[in-house]
């Protein structure tokens, strides 16, 4: 186990109703006004929107509004709500939606400060102030809820990179899980495949942290149960409950405490959702994850077949692999690029792609573009 800080000081507030209660958090803090960012409109149809703006009015706290984020969230977004917080003098920021509208939310509060708000995803700037940042959340999946991460694309030159910096972490997150019933089946779906590839990422670089593999292993095996019943049933309060408890446990520093963690993955993946853009995150993982882990396989074959046997009870890593595909097929996931619609001519964009920020990749084993090529050709089909 390595030697490890946890100190996460978001406020979580979860469960039904929670959305409005974000409010209380704001007005705690003393904010006159905040800018509102959302994406392409599900927060109006279920409802959190007329929540949350009716407490905010209750309390007297004004707002500007900014819409239109879209999934693999874009600079060019983010610039125009810093735009309009610098305009109308926003003293903190309310992203409603998923971690897109998070991710961003976090973008524009570091942005105000920055001449170039993309320098700090490029490594170019540091972050030294930021305005405070809340997050009522629509869709389990990244963990931005609970995290100092933010993932942005800029889209003229297909760059997907991210900060991580404790100055955008959320001040506090709402959750109500009961208003991610209204997502598109995929979605719920994506967001499991992401959660389950974030506990991984930290899972298989383990050397003997007991604790922190045996809650990953519970993790992932409640997330999948989770799933299979929402599947069967997308209201079922307790099971979006717990997929969504898991998700914010899933990259909140919990699970991963004392791994060293690994990250190839999203790295490899962060290059295919770069250059296409309309491929979801989930999706782009679905299909690298079972791949990278057939590639990495021989560098610790006893914790391989560990995870095979505690989260799929298979036996071997091949068998665990294999069982984690049909799962992802009967979720509706894709498992292959060609599934994502994607050919053996992708694959060189892809990978100079991810070279241009990551010459090497990974811990568990240290990859390189050979090995990106190679780990995007076992995905092929
Ligand atoms: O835009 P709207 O209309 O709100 O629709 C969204 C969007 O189309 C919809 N949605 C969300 N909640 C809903 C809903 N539809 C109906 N009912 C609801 N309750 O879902 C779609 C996807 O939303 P998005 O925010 O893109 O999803 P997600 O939370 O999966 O975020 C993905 C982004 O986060 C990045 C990914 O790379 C990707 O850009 N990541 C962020 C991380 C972090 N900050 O820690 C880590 C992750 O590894 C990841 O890289
Ligand atoms: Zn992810």
């Amino acid at each position: 186990m390595l030697d490890a800080v946890y100190n996460n000081p978001t406020k979580l507030i979860f469960g039904r109703g929670a959305s409005a209660k974000i409010v209380d958090e704001i007005t705690a803090k003393g904010h006159k006004k905040v800018l509102l960012l959302a994406g392409g409109g599900s927060i109006k149809s279920n409802g959190v929107y007329s929540d949350v703006t009716k407490a905010l009015t209750k309390a007297g706290v004004q707002w500007v509004e900014v819409w239109g984020v879209k999934p693999n969230p874009v600079l060019s977004k983010v610039l125009e709500a810093i735009e309009a917080v610098k305009q109308s003098n926003c003293d903190a920021v309310l992203a409603i939606g998923g971690g897109s509208t998070a991710d961003s939310a976090k973008a524009v509060a570091q942005g105000v400060f920055q001449e170039d708000p993309w320098a700090p995803y490029e490594g170019t700037a540091e972050i030294t102030n930021a305005l405070p940042v809340y997050i009522v959340l629509t869709i389990s999946a990244t963990g931005s809820e609970m995290n100092a991460n933010s993932v942005l694309t800029e889209e003229v030159e297909q760059k997907k990179y991210h900060i991580i910096n404790d100055l955008v972490r959320p001040v506090a997150s709402a959750i109500d899980p009961a208003v991610q019933a209204t997502l598109p089946w995929r979605q719920t779906g994506y967001g499991a495949v992401d959660a389950i590839s974030h506990i991984m990422e930290g899972y298989f670089s383990g050397k003997g942290d007991e604790v922190s593999l045996a809650v990953s292993e519970a993790l992932m095996r409640e997330i999948i149960k989770s799933t299979d019943k929402l599947q069967l049933a997308e209201s079922n309060y307790e099971a979006r409950a717990n997929l969504a408890w898991a998700a914010t446990l899933a990259l909140n520093g919990i699970s991963s405490f004392g791994l060293e963690g690994d990250w190839a993955t999203h790295g490899i993946e962060h290059g295919i959702s770069a250059m296409h853009p309309q491929i979801s995150h989930g999706a782009g993982l679905a299909v690298a994850f079972p791949a990278w882990i057939s590639y990495t396989a021989d560098a610790n074959p006893a914790l391989y077949d560990r995870w095979a046997r505690e989260v799929w009870g298979q036996n071997g890593v091949e068998t665990g692999v294999k069982a984690m595909k049909n799962k992802y097929q009967l979720w509706g996931m894709p498992v292959s690029l060609s599934q994502l619609g994607l050919c053996v001519a992708d694959i060189k964009p892809i990978v100079e792609n991810i070279s241009r920020h990551d010459a090497t990749l990974g811990t568990v084993k240290v990859l390189r573009a050979p090995e990106y090529e190679a780990i995007l050709k076992l995905a092929l089909e």
